[in-house]
């Protein structure tokens, strides 16, 4: 068989999305979009204070633009104390003076359009922080306050309300409820954070409170948001009367397999999705929502479809171990699902909550993970980059949108040796788990500069490893067998080759060698080789055309799959 080499990498920008007519016009766009996440405070800083921010953002997009995706989705940069990465919003209409300001993000979102890039915002409905306006008003106002009813205060039980009103423990360790203290000192009642005491979750029962957000949507609509990403997505109604959950042996909530915990999925927070998505029909440009729901996936058809969620992130394909019957499985469920519900999947590998897929798969298929990679959990970066890519040519041939985490482009790892006090994720903070500061780390862009190009000053609110510097965009840029350049020649291919449109569909293969995963899409042909030996190519694949490799060097040998390694072929 022939394998033609792959088109060489140039330093020519591959043709993105159509530049100047703004927004590319295929209906409904976000079924096959590929959305670029950007962490705000780690992408790049333009002020040159350590902290990314969002004139930052709009000098890099052409990086984007090159890079081929259809969208960028911004995790929050709103008004925040950042004691949960901006996700504990003080005001959901502005923008935190880290970042920049509201002038600044009509500049990124106009600057974005201009370059065929749609902007995704992050809303956060579940709670807001306790330096929101309507939270301070609530503890200063005293017991009387109507604020108090936004959120949601109970009186503690025991003699005096000494024990939080429930056993509900919060997702960052602890109890999910912390007591107030009143201005003349007596203790007040107590309040309800599933997140991190400085997260008060609101209140869903009040209609101020949909209001509130009604106008927050429109507000973000108004100034050419395209969608929203909605953060908690399952979390803002809870259970009537706030029952205790059932506890295990060790007095921890027990959630068994395949459930969530008894404040998640609860059927009001239907209602919710049923409210906006009038408001986001009644704008003109397609705009949309994706939920970050982790529910029970029989419960997904009740989020998504034309009146409630356009889409919701499908974490399942994260989870995934490597390996052919693992991952396979979390291909063929969502796939399933979501031929029922008539909206496409998403697809997922890493994202700012998540260890970085190029260290995730530098360990043994069954290493148990805690959370955040602790500093003896030492992968195999190589083999890990390896599978990480291919796990990607596996993603991007899949149908329905897939959504990119920055840096992983670059083949970023997780970084474990952050000094503790620098480390700044509540969980880490209460609980003394590493947390999610090791994906955080700001990006390299130019390998020779401070802060590897991060800012000018060489200023970075974690410290980058040298490891970044290799890794760095101008690095990679022209570079044959990069990271990047096989992210830009897969994003090309796919919306070339429409791989994200649903009309070729996926037909696994049947009886292939064992460690190989194969599937078809019309006439291109995915081969994932899990196995840590070269696999050679089926005789009916001679002479097909090597579309995509992802090892970084050409097979071994002409007419193989190398080990951890995919291609994309074109039969003949
Ligand atoms: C999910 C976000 O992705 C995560 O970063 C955040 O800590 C929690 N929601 C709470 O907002
Ligand atoms: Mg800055």
């Amino acid at each position: 068989m022939t394998l033609h080499a792959p088109a060489p990498a140039s330093t020519a920008p591959l043709p993105g999305p159509d530049a100047g007519t703004a927004v590319h016009e295929a209906p409904e766009w976000w079924r096959d979009a590929v959305v670029y996440q950007v962490y705000p405070r780690s992408f790049a800083d333009s002020d040159g204070d350590g902290m990314g921010d969002l004139p930052g953002i709009t000098s890099r997009l052409p990086h984007l633009r090159d890079l081929g995706v259809d969208a960028i989705w911004l995790s929050p940069f709103y008004t925040s104390p950042q004691k949960d990465g901006g996700y504990d919003v003080a005001d959901y209409t502005d923008v935190d003076p880290r970042f920049g300001s509201l002038a600044d993000a009509d500049a990124l979102i106009a600057r974005a359009h201009e370059l065929g890039l749609r902007v995704i915002v992050d809303i956060v409905p579940n709670h807001s922080s306790d330096q929101h306006e309507l939270f301070r008003r609530a503890i200063e106002g005293g017991p009387g306050a109507p604020e108090r009813d936004l959120y949601v205060f109970r009186d503690g039980r025991g003699e005096h309300g000494e024990l939080p009103p429930n056993n509900w423990t919060s997702i960052f360790h602890g109890p999910a409820w912390t007591r107030i203290t009143e201005a003349d000192g007596t203790p007040g009642p107590w309040y309800l954070h599933i997140f991190d005491t400085s997260q008060p979750d609101w209140n869903w029962e009040h209609p101020a409170v949909h209001e509130l957000f009604q106008d927050v949507l429109r507000f973000w609509l108004d100034r050419g948001a395209d969608g929203f990403r909605v953060d908690v997505a399952h979390g803002m109604v809870k259970p009537e009367g706030l029952p205790d959950a059932t506890v295990n042996a060790e007095g921890l909530i027990d959630i068994p397999e395949g459930e969530v915990p008894v404040y998640f999925d609860n059927d009001g927070v239907l209602d919710i999705y049923r409210e906006w998505r009038p408001i986001l029909d009644s704008y003109e440009g397609e705009r949309m929502m994706v939920l970050e729901a982790w529910i029970p996936e029989h419960r997904l058809p009740l989020y998504i479809g034309p009146a409630e969620a356009h889409q919701s992130f499908n974490f399942g394909f994260l989870q995934a171990r490597w390996g052919v019957e693992t991952m396979r499985t979390a291909i063929e469920e969502p796939l399933a699902l979501a031929d029922a519900v008539g909206a496409p999947t998403t697809w997922v590998l890493s994202n700012h909550d998540v260890i970085r897929h190029a260290s995730r798969y530098g360990f043994p298929p069954d290493h148990a993970f805690g959370e955040g990679l602790a500093r003896d959990e030492v992968p195999d970066a190589e083999l890990g980059l390896l599978r990480a890519r291919a796990a990607t040519l596996l993603m991007l041939s899949l149908p329905g949108s897939a959504y990119l985490y920055q840096g992983e482009e670059l083949g970023l790892p997780e970084v474990a040796d952050i000094p503790d006090h620098l480390r700044e994720d509540p969980s880490h903070l209460r609980a003394g788990v590493p947390g999610r500061d090791g994906c955080r780390v700001p990006l390299p862009w130019s390998g020779d500069a401070p802060a590897f190009g991060f800012s000018s000053t060489g200023s970075s609110w974690l410290p980058q490893p040298a490891v970044f510097g290799e890794l760095a965009v101008d690095r990679q840029i022209g570079v044959e067998g990069s990271t990047l350049e096989m992210y830009r020649r897969a994003l090309h291919l796919r919306r070339e080759l429409r791989l994200g449109r649903p009309e070729a569909p996926v037909a696994f293969l049947e009886d292939l060698p064992e460690g190989l995963l194969g599937l078809t899409r019309g006439d291109v042909v995915v081969l994932v080789n899990t196995s840590e030996q070269e696999i050679p190519l089926a005789e009916d694949l001679a002479g097909a055309e090597l579309l995509l490799a992802s090892a970084p060097s050409a097979p071994a040998a002409p007419g193989t799959i190398p080990a951890d390694a995919a291609l994309w072929l074109r039969r003949a």
